[in-house]
């Protein structure tokens, strides 16, 4: 899947170094111009031959004020010369010159990855542009590693992975993902015109406010139609997305770690790898893009990706801080008998928790609600055919903790500043090392002691005060030393603990990207779990990523407005679980919750790994549908959704996606057998009065 097709015309025809990277349908092509500038030349469909690739031509300055290489696409640039575009490298050399002179110096095909070599003219700086295609995916990912290989430390002001130059068109809009706690993942278009618009995180994670996503098309695209250039940062830190369009007609769009009270002291001998942005290109619209993404994240991404997600239960919404072991055995017995499969214990667990002001850092179990520890809870779970989770905030601490009291130090703070709370916690920081060494020895006994199968990895503040005292380099170091300290730790609990499924949460969405996907399953998309607003966070939470990664719960909010029935089929849009009171769910509460669980576990195959197709979109809409297919066409399931219309009552025919033109398809609840092309030209007609959801299965009955 990741086997590049890298070329490189021969020598003799185009005497500069010229690449084309292809994948099935895409290509891209950068080269040298006649200058020695490493130049994009070409993002598109794919051509057909290697010759009809543009290659880089020798530009005439504007004016005295737009020299050629302020007007150049150049690949990477760095900060240097008179180009004033946004540029992806920024150092301080130890004399004090800030300007680069990067010059190509030679490329290497590695594994797969093609390394292009670039260096100063002057000072000992190697920069390599890495670049490994993902063909089926349609998908190129680069990264960049910067060495010091000289003397004197350089100070890096800005390091970011990529700058993607899209064509332009007429009226160039960008997607983008927006949000806030319980409101994240809704989607925005917008012109793009002359100037700079920035996206960014600053608060430590990827954050619930921007994903480091972004959609660029030429104002004609749909969900299926239409060119659309793509692209991601595989990071969970602070980030930054810059969409500049120049005063020449050029979109660029940069992605890396935010350069935004960042340095990095580059110490001689040592390199800086920054994380890696993936970029794609598709011909058939925002849905395509999705899908591209999609599969990447459930085949190249997630360790786990092609495992079905069990039915879980979580106990949050239920009992919150009272937890007790007779409590959590009530609602256990309940849930098993309603087909979850998953029993997952969340906050209150642990030492001393019986608020929110308290206990964070002393991750053993409370001595009161379980006083002979979880295990003969776990047993009962098992016992009931159940698998048992539970919920920790590792990077967290309260001051009113046993951790707090013994090391008040390990936090991030300036020793001469309050450290402001938030959700009465601290943050701990994960750049440390005896911090990773604590979190890891702690969590690795809890999880060797205890027969857990399923983490929820929850952070629940964003950073203030990110002082770091007695940091090994700059203190601004932090902002990257702390993810990859995260990385680290998470990484090493999860190699030794191969077969604990991991959630990443935060506050609900607000730590999901590709950099934290590659250590974690799935995510707790938000702590919103209205089902009407579901619909548009799940809908904006499927630009980027796929359903099987979307855990989504069905519990008490909205109960007594909206029927269960919709509740439940919100969540069968992703991967369900259950979090409401079940001890106070009434009779005929539960049977419906069974049957939905049943009819899940019977259509979860096509929704987690088939190809997702957005009918009717969601967000600012009444009348929405989503549907899933599997890859062979052969069954799919389309869920549709009224929450209030005023006014006319008739509901236009849902349109199908993705099934075969000439096979017949017979779609539960519809008389009759039609063609595919029948089904996704006339499509299906539904009746549904207000609040009104329904599920069908689709069949090929022949080809
Ligand atoms: C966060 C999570 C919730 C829950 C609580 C527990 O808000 O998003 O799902 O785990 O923490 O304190």
């Amino acid at each position: 899947m990741t086997t590049p097709l890298l070329s490189s015309p021969p020598p003799s025809a185009f005497p500069t170094p010229f690449w084309v990277l292809e994948t099935d349908h895409t290509g891209y092509a950068f080269g040298l111009n006649p200058d020695g500038q490493l130049v994009h030349t070409y993002w598109g469909p794919r051509l057909p031959r290697q010759e009809d690739y543009p290659r880089p031509e020798a530009i005439e300055e504007w004016s005295s004020f737009n020299r050629p290489v302020h007007l150049i696409t150049e690949e990477y640039p760095g900060e240097g010369g008179p180009k004033y575009v946004e540029p992806c490298l920024k150092v301080q050399f130890a004399d004090g010159t800030r300007d680069l002179a990067l010059q190509y110096a030679g490329a290497e095909t590695v594994d797969g990855v093609l390394n292009l070599h670039l260096r100063d003219a002057t000072y000992p700086l190697a920069v390599t542009l890495h670049y490994r295609t993902h063909p089926a995916h349609d998908l190129i990912e680069r990264w960049v590693t910067l060495s010091n290989e000289g003397e004197d430390v350089m100070v890096l002001d800005r390091a970011w992975s990529a700058q993607w130059h899209v064509p332009a068109g007429e009226h160039d809009r960008l997607s983008h993902l927006t949000g806030r706690w319980a409101d994240e993942f809704q989607l925005h278009r917008e012109l793009l015109t002359q100037g700079v618009k920035v996206l960014e995180s600053r608060r430590l994670t990827t954050s619930h406010h921007h994903n480091p996503w972004f959609a660029l098309d030429h104002g004609q695209a749909g969900e299926e139609s239409g060119a659309v250039w793509f692209g991601v940062l595989a990071w969970s830190g602070n980030w930054k997305l810059t969409a500049e369009v120049t005063d020449f007609g050029q979109n660029r769009i940069s992605l890396g770690v935010n350069d935004w009270d960042f340095v990095w002291r580059l110490q001689p001998g040592e390199r800086f790898e920054t994380p890696a942005s993936l970029g794609g290109f598709t011909a058939r619209g925002f849905g395509a893009a999705s899908r591209h993404l999609h599969d990447f994240i459930r085949q190249g991404v997630v360790p786990r990706g092609g495992e079905l997600r069990r039915v879980l239960y979580n106990s949050w919404e239920a009992t919150t801080f009272d937890v007790t072991e007779a409590g959590q055995v009530e609602l256990a017995e309940i849930a098993a008998e309603l087909g979850v499969e998953l029993f997952v214990v969340d906050d209150g667990w642990f030492h001393g928790r019986d608020a929110d002001t308290r206990a964070l850092g002393d991750w053993w179990p409370d001595e009161k609600k379980f006083p002979n520890g979880l295990q003969p809870l776990i047993e009962r779970v098992k016992a009931l055919g159940m698998e048992f989770g539970l919920w920790v905030e590792p990077e967290m601490v309260n001051p009113d903790s046993d951790l707090y009291r013994a090391h008040p130090d390990w936090v991030i703070h300036y020793p001469t500043r309050a450290r402001s709370q938030a959700r009465n916690q601290l943050i701990l920081n994960l750049g440390r090392e005896d911090v990773q060494a604590y979190l890891i020895e702690t969590l690795d006994r809890l999880l060797i002691e205890h027969d857990i199968t399923f983490i929820k990895w929850d952070m629940n503040r964003n950073v203030s005060e990110p002082g770091w005292p007695g940091a090994p380099g700059d203190p601004r170091e932090l902002w990257v030393r702390y993810v990859q300290g995260l990385y680290h730790v998470w990484g090493t609990l999860k190699a030794r603990h191969p077969k604990v499924v991991w959630q990443s949460c935060s506050g609900g969405g607000g730590r999901a990207d590709l950099g934290i996907l590659r250590l974690a399953d799935q995510i707790w998309v938000s702590d919103n779990t209205s089902a009407p607003a579901r619909l548009e966070i799940q809908e904006g939470f499927s630009q980027v990523f796929p359903a099987n990664t979307m855990e989504a719960w069905v519990t008490d909010a909205g109960r007594n407005q909206v029927p269960l029935e919709f509740r439940m089929h919100v969540s069968m849009a992703g991967s369900l679980g259950l979090g409401g009171h079940l001890a106070h769910w009434t009779e005929e509460e539960r049977r419906v919750a069974r049957r939905e669980i049943a009819r899940y576990k019977a259509v979860r195959h096509i929704v987690q790994f088939g190809d997702q197709y957005r009918l009717r979109p969601a967000q600012k809409q009444a009348f929405s549908a989503v549907q899933y297919v599997s890859k062979d066409r052969s069954e799919a399931v389309l869920f549709a959704f009224r929450t209030h219309i005023a006014r006319p009552t008739t509901l236009p025919p849902v349109l199908l996606r993705g099934l075969d033109e000439a096979g017949l398809y017979e779609v539960e609840g519809v008389e009759g057998v039609r063609s595919g092309a029948a089904w996704m030209n006339v499509g299906v007609t539904l009746t549904l009065g207000d609040f009104q959801s329904t599920v069908r299965r689709i069949r090929r009955i022949s080809k």
